[in-house]
């Protein structure tokens, strides 16, 4: 799951990224946008699904090989499948996907409201975008708070897998001072990844596509690909 109760700190793009590089790399994925703004499921929607590919479960629509979406219930769509399931009904649909998929990636709202929540119960594993800026700390405490207290409502649910830098310039001395508050105060709870800042990566949802069809040499793709890496077989020893 990717989730930051802050707004626009790059969770939904991590989400589609992952799931699409995870998709890339043989898995088949659901991605479930949890979040009424439907951004998700307007940034796939110039996605190439492979011809005559049917719905998974009849409610997930394909997207491309391997992937397929639970399109936001906010978006005003014939694809807004979502719709017609309850928070309840996620938790149905997620156990009817075990053996089907091998990842469910949840992209949240940005905020611990009912789907927050639902996402929470859903996952096994967070991954929590920050922004490597002067106020991105505080928020982050916040986050790591919640999601202890989710933990705790939802044993086994919810464990933190790591905070992910995003939009990071290597350029602006902040940012490599905020890395290095982040290394310090988490230790092993920071990602090895980090994905730079690229306004290929915001070209690409303009497409409708996600970076590693729209522009696939892109630092934003390239970086995408290094997460997935990660979370599929850990961190690497060196560095
Ligand atoms: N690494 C990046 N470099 C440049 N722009 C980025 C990067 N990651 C995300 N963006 C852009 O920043 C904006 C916010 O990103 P995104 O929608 O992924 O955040 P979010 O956390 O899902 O937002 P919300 O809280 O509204 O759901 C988008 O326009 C996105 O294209
Ligand atoms: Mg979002």
């Amino acid at each position: 799951m990717l989730a930051n109760q802050k707004g626009g700190v790059g969770k939904t793009t991590t989400a589609i990224h992952l799931a699409h590089g995870l998709a890339l790399a043989g898995k088949r994925v659901a991605l479930f946008d949890l979040d009424p703004q439907g951004n998700a499921t307007v940034a796939l929607q110039g996605m190439d699904p492979p011809d005559g590919a049917p719905p998974l479960l009849d409610l997930l629509v394909p997207i491309e090989e391997r992937l397929w979406l639970l399109p936001s219930h906010g978006v005003e769509a014939e694809l807004a499948a979502g719709a017609k399931l309850d928070v309840g009904g996620l938790q149905q649909l997620s156990e009817s996907l075990s053996g089907l998929v091998d990842y469910l990636i949840v992209d949240c709202p940005p905020r611990m409201d009912a789907w927050g929540w639902a996402g929470v119960q859903l996952s096994d594993e967070v991954v929590v975008p920050v922004q490597a800026e002067f106020f991105s700390m505080h928020g982050l405490s916040q986050m790591l708070a919640s999601l202890e207290r989710a933990a705790a409502a939802f044993p086994g649910k919810a464990r933190l897998r790591g905070v992910l830098p995003v939009m990071v310039d290597p350029r602006e001395a902040i940012a490599i001072e905020v890395l290095e508050d982040l290394r310090r105060n988490l230790g092993t709870g920071l990602l090895q990844s980090m994905i730079f800042r690229d306004s290929a990566l915001v070209e690409a949802a303009s497409h409708g596509k996600s970076a590693f069809l729209h522009c696939p040499w892109s630092k934003g793709a390239l970086c995408y690909a290094e997460l997935t890496w990660e979370l599929m077989h850990g961190r690497s020893s060196i560095g």
